[in-house]
C-alpha cells in the first residue's frame, strides 16, 4: 500500500527529550546536576510517560505540561536535588526549546519535495509544541501539528490515532507513524497504522500486542521507507 501520510511522534523522536538536562548541567554553577543529569533525565521522561498512562488508564486526564512538571518534580526529588527551585525552572524553560535530532529537517524536507504529507501526533499541549516546533525552525515542514488535548487522553487510546484520520482522507494502511518509543510504535500497529520504531537508545522490543513494521536506530531512512 502506498504512503501518503508520515506522522510523527514528537517527544524523543522529533526532539532530544534528555537536552534540557544535558544543557542545564553544561552551564556554570551546576556542579550537582553535572554528576547526575543522565538519571534526572531518565527518571523525568519515565515518570512523565508513566503519569500519561496512569492517568488515561483513570480517566483523570491533565495536559501534558502538567505531567512533565510532575514527572520532574519526582526526579528531582529522587535524586536530591529538589530543593534547587531555580534549577527547576531552568529545566523546565529548556523543554519549551528542546534541540531537534539532526538527521530531521532533511528528512522532512525530502518528504515534502517528494509531495508527501507529513505531520506530528503528539501528547504534547498545542502551545508546548509550538514552542518546539518554531523553535526547530520545522513549521515549513508539516501539514499538520496534532495534539491530544483535542481529544482529552493520552496515548495510546485509539481516540488519538483516529485523529490522523478525521484530520487527513487516508486510509490506516496509507499512514506510515513513526515514533521513537516502542509502546507507541506497537500500539500505532494495533490500530492499523504502517509503523516505524526508531529505536534510538538500542533497547529491546516491547512485549504488547503488537509490534511495530520497521525498527530503524534513527530517522535517516524514513523516505526510503516511505517509498520517496
Ligand atoms: C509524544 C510523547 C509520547 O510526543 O513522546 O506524544
Amino acid at each position: 500500500m502506498t504512503i501518503k501520510i508520515c506522522v510523527f511522534d514528537a517527544y524523543g523522536t522529533l526532539f532530544d527529550v534528555g537536552a534540557a538536562a544535558r544543557i542545564a548541567a553544561g552551564e556554570d554553577g551546576r556542579d550537582a546536576l553535572a554528576a547526575k543529569w543522565p538519571e534526572v533525565a531518565e527518571y523525568w521522561r519515565q515518570k512523565q510517560l508513566q503519569y500519561t498512562w496512569l492517568r488515561a488508564v483513570t480517566d483523570n486526564h491533565t495536559d501534558f505540561w502538567s505531567v512533565t512538571k510532575d514527572g520532574l518534580d519526582w526526579a528531582l526529588e529522587r535524586t536530591g536535588l529538589g530543593d534547587d527551585l531555580e534549577l527547576r525552572e531552568r529545566l523546565l524553560a529548556l523543554y519549551w526549546e528542546l534541540q531537534v535530532y539532526k538527521e530531521v529537517p532533511m528528512m522532512l524536507a525530502q518528504l515534502k519535495a517528494a509531495g508527501l504529507q507529513t505531520a506530528i501526533l503528539s501528547n504534547g499541549a498545542p502551545d508546548m509544541l509550538d514552542g518546539a516546533v518554531s523553535s526547530a525552525g520545522i513549521e515549513t515542514f508539516l501539514d499538520a501539528v496534532l495534539s491530544v488535548e483535542d481529544v482529552g487522553v493520552f496515548k495510546p487510546d485509539a481516540k488519538v490515532y483516529q485523529m490522523v484520520l478525521d484530520r487527513f482522507e487516508c486510509t490506516t494502511e496509507e499512514v506510515l507513524f513513526v515514533s521513537s518509543n516502542g509502546w507507541d510504535a506497537a500500539s500505532a500497529s494495533g490500530f492499523g497504522f504502517q509503523t516505524v520504531w526508531a529505536n534510538r537508545a538500542n533497547e529491546p522490543m516491547d512485549r504488547l500486542f503488537a509490534e511495530p513494521r520497521e525498527e530503524v536506530s534513527d530517522l535517516t531512512t524514513i523516505p526510503a521507507i516511505a517509498g520517496v
